[in-house]
């Protein structure tokens, strides 16, 4: 079976490393695998106030997660945390209480980062928000992606052989993990 996989990359730059990441992701996945890649553009944000009549942009997101057989998480480190837009995402998808469209949803993260540390900050700053709202977390392999800098050409295609099959490692683990919860 085709499982879909809404891929969230966490930041709005239009050359985002995140984005080109989980880009590179989709075209490396397993046929049973379809990466679905959204990024925090078009969410608008959260207000317990927009609650009772909710914007149509929370609405479609919900929607996506809640047709999907899992999320993805590929998050940029901004001061020691993953950054604001990416909290309002996850904010936006948590709600209506007690009914977060994240929830059963098996959940993969990776962070990245142009420095020496991966963004490993992000990834355990997720690990902490997630457990409440979503499904269960891969574990293994823990996949903190440092230097990302030099990765792609100008055509955002992945020219770094030793990230890729990290990547290659990384979407085959998650397959077989997704396969396992949704059966
Ligand atoms: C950063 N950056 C950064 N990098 C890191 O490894 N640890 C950090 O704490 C931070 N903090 C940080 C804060 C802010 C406000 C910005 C703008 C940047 C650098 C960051 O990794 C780099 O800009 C990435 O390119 C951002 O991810 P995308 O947009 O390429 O996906």
């Amino acid at each position: 079976a085709t499982h879909t996989i809404v891929t969230i990359a966490g930041s709005l730059r239009k050359e985002s490393f995140s984005l080109k990441i989980a880009n590179a992701l989709a075209k490396l996945a397993p046929a049973s695998l379809k990466l679905e890649v959204v990024t925090p553009h078009g969410i608008s944000n959260f207000s317990q106030d927009e609650e009772a009549a909710p914007p149509a942009d929370w609405l479609a997101l919900r929607e996506k997660l809640q047709k999907s057989h899992g999320v993805l998480f590929v998050t940029p480190e901004y001061n020691r945390s993953i950054p604001g837009v990416l909290k309002n995402v996850i904010d936006v998808a948590s709600r209506p209480y007690g009914k977060s469209s994240f929830m059963g949803k098996p959940v993969g993260i990776i962070s990245n980062s142009p420095g020496p540390l991966g963004g490993v900050n992000a990834a355990k700053h997720l690990q902490n928000i997630l457990p409440g709202i979503a499904g269960p977390i891969m574990g293994q392999p823990e996949t903190y992606l440092n230097g990302v800098g030099d990765a792609f050409d100008d055509k955002g295609h992945l020219i770094k052989e030793s990230l890729q099959k990290v990547l290659q490692q990384y979407i085959d683990a998650f397959a077989a993990f997704v396969e396992k919860q949704n059966r």
